[in-house]
This record gives C-alpha cells, structure tokens and sequence, in this order.
C-alpha cells in the first residue's frame, strides 16, 4: 500500500493492525494524534484540542520544542549508542543534575520506563539487605489505588486489582494498606505517626515482622489511582515507620516528579528525604523513553562487598540512552528556564480554588483537591453517603470535554466501584488563556450534567 493510501484509510489500518492497551477489543473512532504544538494535539481529521492531561501526564513543556529535538539529534549525531556498562557525557551529566534537583546525596541509575525503574527499587531494596545478611528481609509494602507499573514486579506493588485481574499470579512478596483518603476519611493527629494510615502501616510492618520487610513503596500523591492527596503529616509519618522498622522508602515520582506537583519532585512539599526515587515521565517530558531510580549513596556503598555476588547485577540495552539523556537534559533546561516548577505551584493554585468555588454547590462533585497541575476532581452520586458515580456518568463528562475541543482524563481500570474521578494534568506551559478554557470547559460539562 502506497504511503497516501496508508495515510487515507489510518484507521481502517490502525483497526487491522494496531492492538491498543486500555480499550476494549477492536476500538473503534480511535483518535489519530498526527500534529502537536504547545499545550495543543490536532488529530488526524483536523480537530484541534487542548491536551489537559499532557499525554499520559508527561509532556511537561509542552509539544514541539525543537531545543530537545535538536539536542537529541545532536546527540545522535555525535554518538547515536553507548550501553551503561561503560559510561557516556549525557548520562554523566544527567545523573549530576537528577541529584542536584534531589537535593544531594544520590547515585542514579538509568532504565526506560517508570515500571522498570520501580523493578530496579526492588532489587536495589532486596539485594540491599540481602548483603547485610538479612536475606528474609523481601517484602515490600504499597498502597492500594496506587499504580507502579506493567511488569510483573511492578504490577504486583501496584494497589489496582482491576490492573491485575487474569494477569496473576504476579510477583510474590507484595503486601499493601489502604490509602491516606482525606475525603472518605479525614485524618487528624498531634504526631504523625498517631495518623491512622500511618499506624495501618506500622501494623503490617509489625504483624508480617520488620525481619522480612525491604521497603515501602509510594508515590507523594497517589496519581492515576484518584488524586489522592494524603494529609500533610501522612510522609513524614510513613518515613518514620520505616526507620522503625529498618525498611527502605522508596518514592514513586513517576508522575509527581519534574514539576508536577510545584517542586521538582512531590516528596520535597513533606519534608522527607526518600532512600530510593524513582522517575520517568517529566524526566524527557515524554520525548523519548527514559527513567531513573536514584538511590541514596548509603545504600550504593553497600553494594562495595567482598562476596563475589555483591554488586548489582542488571542491564539494560536501551535505558539511559545517549539522544535519551540529552533531551532529558535539555527538558530540564527549559524546565528551569521558564520556571516552570513555579508556574505549576502558582497556576495550579489558581486553578484549583476556581474549580472549587465553581464546583462545591454542585450535587454530583464530591471533592475537588490536587497539588500544582495535578487536579482530580470526585464525582458522587451522593454528597452524604459520598457513593462514586457510575463510569458512565465520568465519560459523558470526559466526552462532552473532547466534543467542546479538551481532552481531560480519568482513574480508568483502577479498583472496582471507585473509577469515579476525573484528572487534569496539562503541559506546566499551558498559556493561562487556555488554562481557562480547560477550566470553563470542565466546569461547564459538570454543570449540564
Ligand atoms: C506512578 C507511576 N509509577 C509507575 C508507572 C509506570 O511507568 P511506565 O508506564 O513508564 O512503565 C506509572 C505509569 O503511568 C505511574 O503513573
């Protein structure tokens, strides 16, 4: 078939041949993305819309930079491949800058995805113990509504059975605890760790015996799970419990990482300081695949043994690819120019009290809460009882949304009963014009509801 003729019948082709996650078998009226340029995709029929969820919440600065496109095409150009088992400038130079964004004190190492840099935490966490000769120290602790990713290690600490049903059995050695729901149970405490889901996790930490527990895993708010936002003392709180319980942290910054959340990464709003980070996503802000676990130095000088089997024994072909690293760099760069962990704290403010204010009479909106550009908004049927929608009721929404040209997103898939809130996390350079539109546009499709 000719290249016009591919490109005249894309969907009657992309039906044939094109399998897509997510969807019920055989989808139809499949959106084609062809063109995209700032906060702005235009689909293969010519409608433009606003993209108020960043792709799948990465596109930090936006579409069509040609800055990261030039430096990968360098970079390219310069050296298209160099495997990690030696080294190379773009990824010396970024693991310096994931670690200066951090903070301080960390070793990275590079993957391709946010599910493989989780599978990396694991290892790190297990192996980690195992050379202190606390081998029976495997478990891993997560929280249910939380995603960490596709694998099988990943899948397993992810807390979204409907992600997992028929895929299992996964990965042993996963435990989990119920989530910090500030709106279905509101949480007040003199101490932190006197928080209720801080003490469910010191239960479980007890009651499986800390001998056997390696880490717990989290991200600062849970994302795709329902934007859940913990009470502020809820970190804190789930660091000490590690301490206690001599079990790593690891942070999940897959999407609260690289400005999303306000700061450079989530964790840094509650003042802890995670043993493991782990980040994809905003990292190249989607541009091309990369991600990074970033260990604290501690726990990388540990892998300095004497046994034979002491250090960390995994690779990866593509992860921390040369053209990869040097537009994640560039990414960055812009990040920091356009102080755009800035504008996603001021802006996302902004917008969140708007909504508020304009949603909080309505009888569907239950809560409305986020932090930066990252916004869920939670339908219920009833405001009393704060029972979830019908899925139905949130795609009538998120179609009516697309049908006035924005595009707004959901937790999909995630536990059953609770697919009930709707998610907003658009480029950190969405012009404040269209930020409004996203806002009215939302507002008005809840309201003719
Ligand atoms: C919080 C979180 N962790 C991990 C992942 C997995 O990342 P990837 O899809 O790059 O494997 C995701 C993906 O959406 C995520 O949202």
């Amino acid at each position: 078939m000719s290249k016009t003729q591919t490109e005249m019948n894309a969907k009657a082709v992309d039906e044939q041949y094109l399998w897509h996650g997510m969807k019920p078998y055989n989808p139809q009226a499949t959106m084609i993305v062809e063109k995209a340029h700032g906060a702005r995709i235009q689909d293969s029929d010519g409608h433009e819309y606003i993209d108020a969820m960043a792709g799948l919440w990465c596109v930090n600065v936006g579409y069509g930079r040609e800055e990261i496109a030039k430096a990968a095409y360098d970079q390219m150009m310069k050296n298209a491949y160099a495997p990690l088992s030696q080294s190379h400038p773009p990824a010396i130079q970024l693991a310096e800058k994931v670690n200066e964004l951090l903070g301080g004190g960390y070793v990275v190492f590079f993957s391709n995805s946010g599910s493989e840099a989780n599978e990396v935490a694991f290892k790190i966490a297990r192996q980690y113990y195992a050379q202190q000769g606390k081998a029976s120290k495997y478990k891993i602790v997560s929280r249910y509504r939380a995603y960490h990713g596709n694998s099988m290690g990943s899948l397993a600490a992810t807390g979204q059975a409907e992600r997992k049903y028929k895929y299992e059995p996964l990965a042993p050695g996963f435990l989990h605890v119920a989530p910090p729901d500030e709106y279905r149970q509101p949480e007040k405490a003199s101490e932190p760790t006197a928080l209720p889901s801080v003490q469910a996790v010191d239960h479980v930490m007890t009651w499986e015996m800390g001998q056997t527990i390696a880490a717990m895993i989290m991200e600062p708010i849970i994302t795709g799970g329902g934007v859940i936002v913990p009470n502020e003392q809820y970190m804190i709180g789930i660091k000490e419990v590690c301490e206690k319980h001599d079990a790593l942290l690891i942070v999940d910054e897959v999407i609260c990482g690289f400005g999303r959340t306000g700061k450079p990464f989530g964790h840094q709003h509650y003042g802890v300081k995670p043993d493991i980070v782990t980040m994809a996503k905003g990292i190249t802000s989607g541009y091309l695949p990369l991600s990074a676990t970033a260990v604290k130095r501690e726990i990388y000088e540990a892998f300095n043994g004497s046994e034979m089997y002491d250090y960390l024994r995994h690779v990866n072909t593509f992860g921390g690819a040369t053209a990869s690293c040097a537009a994640a760099l560039k990414n960055i760069e812009l990040m920091e120019q356009e102080q755009l962990f800035e504008r996603s704290a001021i802006k996302g403010a902004e917008i969140l009290q708007t909504l508020q204010e304009q949603l909080e009479n309505h009888a569907l909106v239950g809560s409305v809460r986020g932090k930066g550009l990252l916004i869920g908004i939670e339908l219920v049927e009833n405001k009393e009882t704060k029972q979830p929608v019908a899925v139905q009721v949130v795609n009538d929404i998120i179609a009516a949304c697309k049908q006035q040209g924005v595009i707004i997103g959901k937790n999909g898939a995630t536990v059953a009963g609770y697919n009930n809130v709707l998610t907003l996390s658009p480029p950190l350079n969405t012009s404040d014009e269209d930020l409004q539109t996203i806002v009215d546009t939302v507002v008005k499709a809840i309201w003719d509801k």
